[in-house]
């Protein structure tokens, strides 16, 4: 398959702070994004057959977690590239493959990423030339995370978690991923957050960024960093899957820096203090009840960008 090929990041957030529900169903947010070296590829090219005029877009998914992704027109990534003709106001075609490496329903926005990754290969490949602002904004209309990953980086989000501020940040961050059997739906997760908050009853804050978290980020300090990590979903995650709390409890055992479930979960993020520290880590959890495996990667990296 020729075409254009983008390669494009997952993400961990570093904040995930929950405000109330909102009418449209979503909660405010503000929303540290950092993207992290676990890419997933997408390819775009012209369709070598003719037959396929009434599914303008087509999809194929390879890799590990291939058979958990729909290869249908609900594909994220069908979607963002059928709303980039639409923008466009013409009929494009296209054969798009992902190879996938970012868990499915992970908590680390690997549809987001797919969706940003098949924007940015179809305005490659359809010679639209659209601007990245552009690009950022018919991704909102796909997911709250599709922004970010066109982005890369550090930012942070605030609204859906889709209006985004880049971060000023120092050095490199080595993480490890302790990846989970099965996947947790997003709208459930944030449905038990609803309801613990519900049950406890206490008002819900509007939420706001960490100052010590920016600063950690700015002064490339690993050990703050770690101890400023906080993500309101993870009550609601732990609840829904309660092995979560031993995958965690093992990584801080080890020595982690910070151990916190990444966005709605189930994957696990542990922050290490080096890239042999991260090995080491990765070591121990590999085998935790529950893991499916363990990965290491380092954060930040760009958003999604043609690979070679
Ligand atoms: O925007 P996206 O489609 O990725 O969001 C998936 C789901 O996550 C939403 O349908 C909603 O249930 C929840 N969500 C939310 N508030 C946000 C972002 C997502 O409640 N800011």
């Amino acid at each position: 398959m020729g075409g254009v090929t983008v390669r494009v990041p997952a993400k961990v957030n570093l904040q995930l702070a929950v405000g109330p529900l909102r009418d449209d169903g979503y909660h405010d947010l503000v929303n540290v994004f950092h993207a992290v070296s676990l890419f997933d590829e997408v390819t775009a090219a012209e369709p070598d057959r003719a037959g396929a005029a009434d599914r303008p877009v087509r999809v194929r998914v390879e890799g590990e977690w291939a058979a958990d992704v729909p290869a249908s027109d609900d594909n994220l990534a069908v979607r963002a590239a059928a709303a980039l003709a639409a923008r466009a106001g013409r009929s494009y075609r296209a054969d798009l493959l992902i190879r996938k490496t970012i868990p499915v329903a992970g908590g680390m926005a690997g549809g987001s990423a797919d969706a940003a990754a098949a924007l940015v290969a179809c305005n490659e490949l359809w010679g639209l030339g659209l601007p990245l602002p552009d690009l950022m904004e018919i991704g909102a209309d796909i997911g709250s995370d599709v922004p970010f990953a066109l982005l890369g980086g550090t930012a942070v989000g605030t609204g859906r978690g889709e209006r985004l501020t880049a971060l000023e940040t120092s050095g490199v961050f080595h993480w490890v991923f302790a990846l989970a059997d099965g996947g947790l739906s997003t709208p459930r997760v944030y449905g038990e957050c609803d309801r613990l908050r519900a049950e406890a009853g206490a008002a819900v804050p509007w939420p706001r960024v960490s100052e010590p978290l920016l600063a950690a980020l700015r002064e490339g300090d690993a050990p703050a960093l770690g101890r400023t990590l906080s993500n309101d979903l993870q009550p609601a995650a732990l609840a829904l899957r309660p092995s979560l709390a031993a995958t965690l409890r093992v990584g801080r055992d080890a020595g982690a820096l910070g151990a916190i479930v990444s966005g709605s979960g189930p994957t696990c993020a542990f922050l290490a203090e080096s890239a042999e520290h991260a090995g080491a880590l990765a070591a121990g959890l590999k085998d935790a009840e529950g893991c499916r495996g363990a990965v290491t990667a380092f954060g930040p990296v760009p958003g999604a960008a043609p690979a070679g």
